[in-house]
């Protein structure tokens, strides 16, 4: 059923197109690199135990929500909020949303930089050439972090200019099953190695006692980030799907191979950061916490693979390091299709023109970024811990209070005939409703006290 574009914005060719290039979205430096570093600096398996509910009973709700007014109006962001009413203030959700992906996607192609510059790392040092690898594994040289945030970028933008279908769609089709794969073989090896049980205890035995209003807040913002929510980057991708989809069904393949995809990465990370300790790799802080930089996984997982032979070492180093650079591209993708979409439907650019301009300023700030790292845990918190969850407060209320539950269960009618019938239609209003709204703002309000009593330590 391959369809041709006549205009500038496309469709899915398939199905199975549509969801592996969701799923691919959602999966990313999100699940490997953000979760471990969370799961560590939040004590275990309490973060995973509230992160999985927030993923379920906030996250997928709301990405049937913005998935419905995509396919519904078939438009970017801005504009869907704007077809669906004709108050001027809605809109600002959709500008929000747009900020949020392109400061989102300035600090990601540094990170995703780092993955690839690792790559180049693995095969020096096992290639015995130290002074090359320390080089490629410094992530807080800036000309370096530069050169490989512009690649990243020229590749995000190459693929955009392809198009949905020939573009993303194509890209993101294999790569998936290879990384799900490549992560279970590590496992298995991780976990017959001294000092994994330790850290499958860390992650997998929740300590009630740890749970606190910044790790319920830290575990809502990572359940955003990584199904790639609150911003209408699944609004976008929505707005190229058939009205054939089942859209309650694909959201649910998709935040399960997310969700799956994030737990795995943390039965890697976790024991691999205690096997890590037994070859003397300082996984603590001074304060006896574990250690969770934002450069932790590139810390740990090198010291896992240099524990290798030279062939296993390279063959596990080099592919993880490759497949975790895929993952983001399929990630910054949706990212960059965010504003790009935006700027094609709203001032009828071309695809080509507004790809290339809006990829080469966002990577402006990535420069700035890459000569200053720092700058990532700031951005992070403002765009998306709070701007992530914000924009999703307000999706539900938009869509519960101004389009109505009623017309959005009449559009996921189409693709789902038993919908009038199931418990999803029955569930689902009371989350967009009330509980998923309710259960964000509250959070957000929290963090605002807590930001709050950390001033006044000062
Ligand atoms: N979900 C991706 C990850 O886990 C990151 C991402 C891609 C994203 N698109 C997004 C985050 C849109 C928020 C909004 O790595």
């Amino acid at each position: 059923m391959a369809q041709t574009d006549t205009t500038d914005r496309g469709n899915w060719n398939s199905r199975i197109g549509f969801v592996l290039a969701a799923a691919g979205s959602a999966v990313g430096l999100g699940n490997i690199w953000r979760f471990p570093t969370e799961v560590a600096s939040n004590g275990g398996g309490a973060f995973l135990l509230i992160y999985l509910i927030c993923c379920f009973a906030i996250g997928f709700p709301v990405m049937v929500a913005e998935l419905s007014i995509g396919r519904k109006t078939e438009r970017n962001p801005v504009g869907a909020f704007k077809a669906l009413s004709s108050n001027k203030f809605y809109p600002l959700i959709g500008f929000w949303g747009v900020l949020c992906g392109v400061m989102i996607l300035s600090f990601y192609t540094v990170v995703a930089g780092w993955t690839f510059s690792y790559v180049f790392e693995e095969i020096f040092f096992f290639a015995g050439l130290d002074s090359w690898a320390t080089y490629f594994a410094e992530v807080s040289n800036g000309v370096k972090n530069g050169i490989f945030s512009t690649i990243f970028m020229g590749a995000t933008v190459s693929i955009i200019l392809g198009g949905v279908s020939d573009g993303i769609e194509r890209a993101t089709k294999f790569m998936m099953p290879v990384l799900i794969g490549i992560l279970m073989i590590m496992i298995g090896y991780v976990a017959f190695q001294p000092g994994a049980a330790t850290g499958f205890a860390e992650y997998l035995k929740p300590d009630f006692s740890q749970i606190s209003a910044p790790l319920i807040f830290s575990a809502m913002g990572q359940a955003f980030f990584s199904l790639s929510l609150g911003m209408g980057a699944l609004i976008t991708y929505g707005s190229y799907l058939s009205k054939k989809e089942n859209v309650p069904e694909a959201a649910a393949f998709v935040t399960l191979a997310d969700v799956g995809i994030a737990f795995l990465a943390g039965l890697l990370i976790m024991p691999a950061m205690y096997m890590a300790e037994s070859f003397g790799v300082n996984i603590f802080s001074e304060s006896g916490e574990l250690l969770a930089s934002s450069d932790l996984i590139f810390q740990v997982l090198p010291a896992l693979f240099h524990s290798l032979n030279t062939t296993a070492g390279i063959i596990f180093g080099v592919s993880f390091f490759l497949l975790l650079s895929m993952a983001a591209l399929t990630s910054t993708i949706s990212l960059l299709e965010v504003p790009t979409s935006y700027v094609i439907d709203e001032y009828n650019v071309k695809r080509k023109k507004a790809a290339i301009t809006i990829g080469a300023g966002i990577l402006i700030i990535s420069l700035i970024i890459s000569f200053d790292i720092s700058l990532i845990g700031s951005i992070d918190f403002i765009f998306s811990k709070v701007g992530l969850p914000l924009g999703g407060f307000l999706i539900c209320y938009f869509l519960g209070y101004v389009w109505t539950v009623k017309n959005a269960l009449e559009e996921l009618e189409h693709g789902y005939p038993g919908l009038d019938s199931s418990i999803f239609k029955a569930v689902w209003p009371i989350f967009i409703k009330f509980l998923a709204p309710l259960a964000i703002l509250y959070n957000l309000l929290e963090a605002i006290g807590f930001i709050s009593y950390i001033e006044q330590l000062f």
